[in-house]
């Protein structure tokens, strides 16, 4: 059976709506993020900070290449998994892709209150509104490698799960 695996910029709900997903579905949800900082004993805020980001994205591409060979699996990816063709190239091989997205707005709302986003901390409202643009910019056409695609912003979890749901009965 195949994993569905959950892409998206960060603040798109892809923990949130992958836990209940995996609930619903009766299936193991593997978040790579919190497996990292599992793995590494220390948060990805503090492996970005200690170690560097790229010190960070070797061990999501190691971490990738195991959790993709997983089977069955609802699997919530990092906001920045998909810049290396590689990571989507393992995640495609047994995997149906959703990407999840959001309004500018929704994500500002949504990363507000977290000192866990190394990416977007240390800054204010202004300054984050400018980071989210220039990433989302830059990655936007990296997203589009999903097989179906879902705008969060007026949705919950449990809706946005409701609506993978639906999709996945009819594409089995
Ligand atoms: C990142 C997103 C984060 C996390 C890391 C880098 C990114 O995950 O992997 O801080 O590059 O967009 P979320 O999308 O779950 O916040």
């Amino acid at each position: 059976m195949k994993n569905v695996v959950l892409i998206g910029f960060m603040g798109t709900g892809k923990t949130s709506t992958g836990r209940i997903l995996a609930q619903r579905l009766g299936r193991s949800f593997v978040d790579i993020d919190k497996k990292i900082a599992e793995e590494a004993k220390q948060s990805i805020a503090a492996i970005f900070q200690k170690e560097g980001e790229a010190f960070f994205r070797a061990m999501e591409k190691a971490m990738v290449e195991r959790v993709a060979k997983g089977r069955a699996l609802v699997i919530a990816t990092g906001g920045g998994t998909v810049k290396d063709h590689e990571n989507v190239k393992a995640l495609k091989k047994n995997s149906l892709i959703i990407c999840l997205s959001a309004s500018l707005d929704a994500i500002l709302f949504r990363t507000a209150y977290t000192g866990e986003r190394p990416l977007l901390n240390n800054k204010d409202e202004s300054e984050r509104r400018q980071a989210i643009k220039k990433l989302l910019n830059e990655r936007r056409a990296l997203y589009n490698v999903a097989d179906y695609f879902i705008d969060t912003s007026e949705l919950s979890p449990l809706q946005a799960a409701n609506d993978i749901i639906k999709y996945l009965k009819k594409h089995r």
